[in-house]
């Protein structure tokens, strides 16, 4: 990549190397036409040091947001700014901390999204940032002082009562985690604490109809590792990994924990029960071997067995889906539903919590070379008849996140917007694809005035939802 390596951070290089400033670009080269009916911002966060500052792990890198506005049929402007926290200037620790001394003092760099006509940069380890629609910072979000733990990076909106269900974990004090629930308006209505014996990394969770979801998995946080270079997760060969369900509005002490197979969760497709009242849960699960190869892709330490491939930028994961029965306390089922490496599992936000049949997502070369190519994945999960846009070793999408037509009511009836980062330096185009045939032409590719680092988490923005 012919790009001149501003940061010698060891890991966060070629794919992921830093952009040195904020720029913006307005009336931005479309090939292609996009649809007039889609309005909104493409908002993508991920890991951006700024010049000179050393960081050894992509989580523990200040987070930059890049954004494309659309309106009218036109790209209206790119820009890139970083979140102005209080790590920004002053970090400490390495950016994962979660200690509760100062919750806005953190990385914030992996996740975004809108609820309650506000966007907000979220992260593990702290309270989120709301961020303003031209990409400026308003500051760290406590919920008018009703929030007294970090909110994890992927909450989940239930699409029918509106309201937003989160997380808050921290490592070195108890509890080690909280259960939040915000009302359509932002309003924090419920903190109940969830009972948990060690200090899991927690960064996603799901909800059902009548279920919240939670996973005490394989991965621990590690207390003892404070050096800001380092990243403080680990794996427990030890620990019995578990699945926790717990009845909407009820306590801790209603959770029931299905034991599974060793497993990191780190992200969510979505959960749903079936017709037999079972919970259906499906995620990337990460793997032993996944989270050895892939930790340290991010840099985390090296592993001891297997070559590290840096053509995948990520941890390598399979979509998985178990299916816990409640009632019985039993899982009824655990199967990988697919070989390919994937990350950023999403789907139509309209059927988070309830049943879906379309989950897409990034899909990387494996370590086995199994695979080779990057591509956009479209899983029917339904039948199994998935679709992939392959861009062999030429580019490599970013999470792919689903815009609704506002004309369509059908699960898959809109766009994919995905931000394409070409392998040799050149800069990004924004892909707007049709969900229901992502295989075609794109219906536009927007050209952007830059290179984009790689990052983690997307979200489309309609204007409609501001
Ligand atoms: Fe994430």
């Amino acid at each position: 990549m012919s790009i001149t390596v501003e940061n010698s951070s060891t890991y966060i290089t070629a794919l992921w190397e830093p952009v040195a400033d904020e720029i913006e670009a307005v009336n931005l080269e479309v090939i292609g036409t996009i649809p007039t009916a889609l309005n909104g911002r493409y908002f993508r966060n991920g890991p951006n040091p700024t010049p000179g500052e050393q960081v050894d792990h992509a989580w523990s890198a200040p987070g930059m947001l890049h954004g494309i506005r659309i309106a009218d049929g036109r790209a209206q402007w790119y820009r890139n700014r970083w979140i102005r926290t209080s790590f920004l200037d002053h970090p400490i620790d390495n950016g994962q901390q979660a200690d509760a001394k100062d919750l806005t003092n953190h990385n914030c760099n992996p996740g975004i999204l809108h609820h309650g006509g506000k966007i907000f940069a979220t992260a593990d380890a702290g309270f989120p940032y709301e961020i303003g629609p031209e990409l400026d910072t308003v500051g760290a979000c406590d919920f008018g002082g009703r929030l007294h733990t970090p909110m994890n990076t992927h909450p989940k909106i239930d699409p029918v009562t509106g309201e937003l269900h989160f997380i808050g974990a921290t490592r070195t004090t108890t509890p080690y985690l909280t259960y939040h629930l915000l009302s359509p308006e932002n309003n924090l209505i419920r903190s109940e604490v969830i009972d948990l014996p060690e200090p899991a990394q927690q960064h996603d969770m799901a909800i059902t109809e009548h279920y919240v979801v939670f996973y005490d998995h394989s991965v621990l946080t590690d207390a003892a590792m404070k050096a800001y270079t380092t990243s403080p997760f680990s794996w427990s060969d030890t620990k019995q990994a578990r699945i926790g369900v717990m009845p909407k509005g009820g306590t801790s002490a209603e959770v029931v924990w299905f034991p599974i197979e060793p497993t990191f969760v780190l992200h969510t497709a979505n959960a749903h029960e079936d017709a037999q009242g079972r919970v259906v849960v499906e995620v990337n699960r990460v793997t032993r071997e996944n989270w050895d190869l892939g930790f340290a892709r991010l840099g985390g330490a090296a592993p001891t067995t297997g070559a590290l491939d840096m053509r995948n930028p990520v941890p390598e994961s399979y979509l998985h889906r178990w299916v816990l029965d409640p009632k019985t306390r039993t899982v009824v089922s655990s199967r990988q539903l697919d070989e390919r490496a994937i990350e950023f599992p999403t789907i139509n936000n309209d059927h988070v919590g309830r049943d879906h049949r379309y989950v897409y997502s990034i899909a990387y070369p494996r370590h086995d070379a199994r695979d080779t190519s990057y591509s956009i994945v479209k899983y029917d999960v339904t039948t199994g008849n998935n679709q992939e846009l392959s861009f062999a070793d030429t580019a490599v999408p970013g999470e792919a996140d689903f815009a609704a037509s506002p004309e369509g009511s059908g699960e898959d009836e809109g766009w994919l917007i995905s931000l394409i980062h070409p392998t040799n330096g050149d800069p990004a185009e924004l892909w707007i694809m049709d969900a229901t045939d992502i295989g075609g032409t794109p219906t536009a590719r927007i050209k952007l005035p830059r290179r984009v680092p790689y990052g983690f988490h997307a979200n489309w923005i309609p204007d409609s939802d501001l």
